[in-house]
């Protein structure tokens, strides 16, 4: 076990609560991405994971949270739950209105709840921690993307937009908190690094899974256009995934730490966006 906090000065020294109260609005198309089957639903089954996964990473960090002794860390973790909770709410807010357009949202949420209910019944605490540090890198590199490249969220419907970007510049925010917590209370090389292989497959296998049920749901599956444009703006040479490759493996490396990669800048340019979208909506940070 390490003791020693490997945090570096490119971090969230306060990390912020902010209260999202989104309505959205049913006139919201039913391919609110791009008009295209394929990102709409990709992210759709990702937003179904999210309530009952943040729950679950909730649960990981608050089991070793009397243990923590450093105060700094003590109240990122209260920030981390704290954020995680909101992404929770708004997801759910966001799930309804997909459900009220006929998706079978209920049918993946309570899959997931269950799937996650079984790998806590089986996996020890450790486990399920290195399990969230392997989930927030995928969240960290995947926000960082969409802080980075702004533009893919114009392709989105615009009374969405201002949940995915909140959502990412707060993943960004608390990117190194559960893994802080975890070198601090595990710190085991081979259960981070094995889990995170572990996890890459189930969560690719899973996130495909819940994408191709919700397209053959909607009869879309052999909408070869659809599927092809959509694959383009996620794996083509400017898409989504470019250059995503190294952030990952760095995780593999024996001294990686979120905050290596710096994203301060980003996040206050995320943030300029976020006020842009909401003007006086924009919530007071507590
Ligand atoms: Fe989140
Ligand atoms: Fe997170």
């Amino acid at each position: 076990m390490t003791t020693k906090k490997t945090v570096t000065p490119a971090g969230t020294p306060n990390i912020p609560v902010r209260r999202m109260d989104f309505e959205f609005d049913d006139a919201i198309p039913l391919y609110w991405f791009d008009n295209n089957p394929l990102l709409t639903m990709l992210l759709t089954g990702l937003s179904c994971t999210f309530p009952e996964g943040e729950r679950m990473f909730m649960r990981a960090v608050r089991h070793y949270q009397d243990r923590i002794t450093d105060p700094d860390l003590q109240k990122e973790v209260r920030a981390f739950i704290g954020q995680e909770a909101h992404h929770g709410k708004e997801h759910e807010a966001f799930n309804n209105l997909m459900a009220r357009k006929g998706l079978p949202i209920e049918q993946i949420t309570t899959f997931v709840k269950k799937a996650i209910a079984k790998e806590e019944s089986v996996f020890s605490k450790e486990r399920m921690l290195a399990k969230t540090c392997a989930l927030e890198h995928f969240t960290a590199m995947f926000a960082e993307t969409v802080l980075e490249h702004p533009e893919f969220l114009d392709a989105i419907d615009e009374r969405l937009r201002p949940l995915w970007l909140w959502h990412a510049v707060e993943e960004s925010e608390h990117k190194a908190v559960a893994f802080d917590v975890y070198q601090q209370q595990v710190g085991s090389y081979w259960t981070r690094t094995s889990e995170m292989a572990l996890t890459t497959v189930l969560f690719s296998f899973f996130t495909g899974f819940h994408t191709v049920q919700l397209l053959h749901h909607q009869g879309e599956l052999g909408n070869w256009r659809a599927v092809a444009t959509g694959l383009g703006k996620l794996a083509g040479p400017k898409g989504f995934f470019r250059g995503m490759l190294p952030r990952y493996l760095a995780y593999y490396r024996p001294d990686f730490h979120p905050n290596q990669s710096d994203s301060r800048a980003l996040r206050e340019k995320g943030l300029r966006l976020l006020k842009d979208y909401l003007g006086d909506k924009m919530p007071l940070a507590a």
